[in-house]
């Protein structure tokens, strides 16, 4: 990928920042062996407790006890103690930046000493990249989704790269535009994981605030990776402690099922019927392979080798627990989106952003913005901005004195 650098269409003016620009189709260049991804290892934890402060402990790792190995019918009603839920302030979180995963980072400042630097100051993490798992979800999935933007934030401060998702103005404005319906939707995914988990009552409400993180280390071909993964719970048949890797762990997730045996049971005439199903299948299938791409990466991302999933009619009852094994997933798939695709055109982004982020400051920030609708990835370099800058003085001030 051959860096182009040049002024922006939009304006004449000679002091807008300069723009490199990284292509992301046609997707056959990224046809060709799978680039290398090293087993992410486990080199700490935190929670974030109901206010999301930080606690450097496992308070919030759940246990999630699985009896059965296929599918289990349920009857699991996700509106129960809705008025009960104390919700996740997207606004507020949005606002945390990098900063719950910075905070670790300065608190286990021993974790990143090679044998030759213990008991000396610390002079770098010896990683390329730090960033949050979501952020390398939403980049695997770049080949395959056209229609949404995105924008992320890079800077780099002693040789590593820190990255920062940021929310674009069109998906803060579908957030604020939400019906209670979707706001309703959106709290039935904690609610399922309310229902999984060992011990809880689920008369209670649930606060979306509270976490368990687990932070990995992990390698893309020449790509060292620190990052963040809130991860739902583990399995206590297979989980041991201290785990070094999240092979014990489950990924929750809820999906709608095709069609519910009352909806097709209030089709009286036989020949609608059958149209029916055969349209919501088809439907069903393309949403789910499409989802599927998305469980894939995140789960694939941290090593978690399975995810539960729970079959919900339209009403927010899960009717089925459904478990799909991680390593099945780009097969189920069908083909329509490719494992080793969107590893290598990871691998190609980072090259990119290694060698136009070459400003080793602090304060200073790169803007990689990806267009909706298929367009282009730009880098520009904003210098110090305040706007756009992402890494906390308390940080950058105490890491490396
Ligand atoms: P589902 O997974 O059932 O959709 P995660 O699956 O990543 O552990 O997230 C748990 C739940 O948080 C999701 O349940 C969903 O309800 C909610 N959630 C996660 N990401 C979201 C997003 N971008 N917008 C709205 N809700 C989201
Ligand atoms: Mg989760
Ligand atoms: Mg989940």
């Amino acid at each position: 990928q051959t860096t182009k650098w040049m002024k922006t269409r939009e304006s004449p003016r000679e002091d807008r920042p300069p723009q490199a620009e990284f292509q992301v189709h046609p997707r056959w260049k990224y046809e060709h062996p799978t680039s290398t991804f090293r087993k992410p290892m486990v080199i700490g934890d935190f929670s974030l407790d109901q206010t999301r402060k930080i606690c450097h402990d496992r308070r919030n790792l759940h246990y999630i006890t699985v009896d059965w190995k296929h599918s289990k019918k349920v009857k699991y009603d996700l509106n129960v103690s809705y008025d009960k839920t104390i919700k996740k302030n997207i606004q507020d979180t949005k606002q945390e930046k990098l900063d719950r995963l910075l905070d670790w980072i300065l608190n286990n400042t021993s974790k990143f000493h090679t044998e030759q630097s213990k008991g000396q100051p610390l002079q770098c993490l010896s990683t390329d990249f730090v960033c949050f798992r979501g952020l390398l979800t939403e980049l695997l999935c770049t080949p395959y989704e056209n229609r949404e933007g995105w924008i992320i934030c890079a800077t780099r401060f002693r040789d590593t790269v820190y990255l920062c998702a940021y929310e674009t103005p069109e998906k803060q404005a579908q957030r604020q535009t939400e019906t209670d319906m979707q706001k309703k939707m959106c709290s039935w995914g904690y609610k399922f994981e309310q229902y999984m988990i060992d011990g809880s009552d689920i008369t209670e409400g649930v606060n979306e605030n509270e976490e368990y993180c687990c932070v990995v280390r992990s390698r893309l071909e020449s790509h060292s990776l620190v990052y963040g993964a809130e991860v739902d719970g583990a399995d206590p048949s297979l989980y041991k402690t201290p785990h070094r890797d999240l092979s014990a762990f489950i990924e929750l997730k809820t999906s709608k099922e095709v069609t519910s045996e009352r909806d097709q049971n209030n089709m009286n005439r036989y020949k609608l019927k059958k149209v029916v199903i055969y349209y919501t299948t088809l439907i069903f299938n393309l949403i789910f392979r499409y989802k599927l791409k998305k469980w894939w990466s995140q789960s694939y991302l941290v090593g978690i080798p399975n995810v539960i999933c729970g079959l919900r009619d339209v009403e927010g009852t899960v009717h089925t627990l459904q478990m799909y094994k991680v390593q099945d997933m780009p097969q189920l798939g069908k083909s329509h989106w490719r494992p080793h695709i969107m590893m290598n055109f990871v691998n190609k982004f980072l090259e990119f952003v290694k060698k136009n982020v070459q400003v080793d400051d602090p304060e200073s920030v790169y803007k990689f913005e990806k267009q909706a609708n298929g367009g282009n990835i730009t880098c520009t370099y904003l210098g110090k901005d305040s706007e756009w800058a992402f890494l906390p003085k308390w940080y950058y001030e105490k890491i490396m004195k």
